[in-house]
């Protein structure tokens, strides 16, 4: 079993994020892009690293808008998935920002993408609507997804 570490990114990460993303994603994000991220205090960006070789396996990304956190990426290492790593970081989220009773958290994601739409519903979120042809490369529609404020949805 991997011991994993979890810090906020930084910008001496760019170069492992780049790897996995470029692994991970038909269009992945640019180097600019995480960079402006985790240069925005709205942003929460955050690594899981493995503790003995102190190695980046998964990222998070996700920004606070006025109503709801939006989970712009997540992505693990490919030879790493599957070992509950993402459910890890959406967990370490939660817990994050669960003072922030108002916020819900919200996402879209590729309606083929039936692995990562099994991990978001295992963690409480549910499809609430498609964005007709969101995804620019193939036209692909997206699936709206949303999860309760976690401090509301525990008193019920
Ligand atoms: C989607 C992704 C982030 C999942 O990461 P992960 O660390 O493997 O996920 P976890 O191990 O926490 O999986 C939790 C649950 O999600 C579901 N799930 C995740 N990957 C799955 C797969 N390949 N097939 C079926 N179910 C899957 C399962 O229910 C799994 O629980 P189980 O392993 O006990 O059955 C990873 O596959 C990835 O990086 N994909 C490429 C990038 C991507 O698509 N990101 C999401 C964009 S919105």
């Amino acid at each position: 079993m991997t011991e994993l570490r979890y810090r906020r990114l930084e910008l001496r990460d760019l170069a492992d994020i780049e790897r996995i993303e470029r692994r991970s994603y038909p269009t992945p994000w640019s180097r600019s892009m995480f960079a402006s991220e985790i240069a925005k205090p709205s942003s929460i960006c955050l690594g899981a690293f493995e503790a003995a070789s102190g190695e980046l396996l998964a990222y998070l990304i996700i920004s606070r808008y006025v109503d709801a956190w939006h989970v712009m990426n997540v992505a693990v290492e490919p030879a790493y998935r599957r070992r509950g790593i993402a459910s890890a970081l959406l967990d370490r989220l939660f817990e994050l920002t669960a003072d922030d009773g108002r916020r819900g958290y919200t996402l879209e994601v590729r309606i083929s993408n039936t692995h990562a739409i099994a991990l978001y519903e295992r963690l409480g979120f549910q499809g609430r609507g498609i964005r007709r042809g969101y995804y620019t490369d193939n036209r692909e529609d997206a699936l709206i997804m949303w999860k309760d404020p976690v401090r509301e949805a525990a008193h019920g």
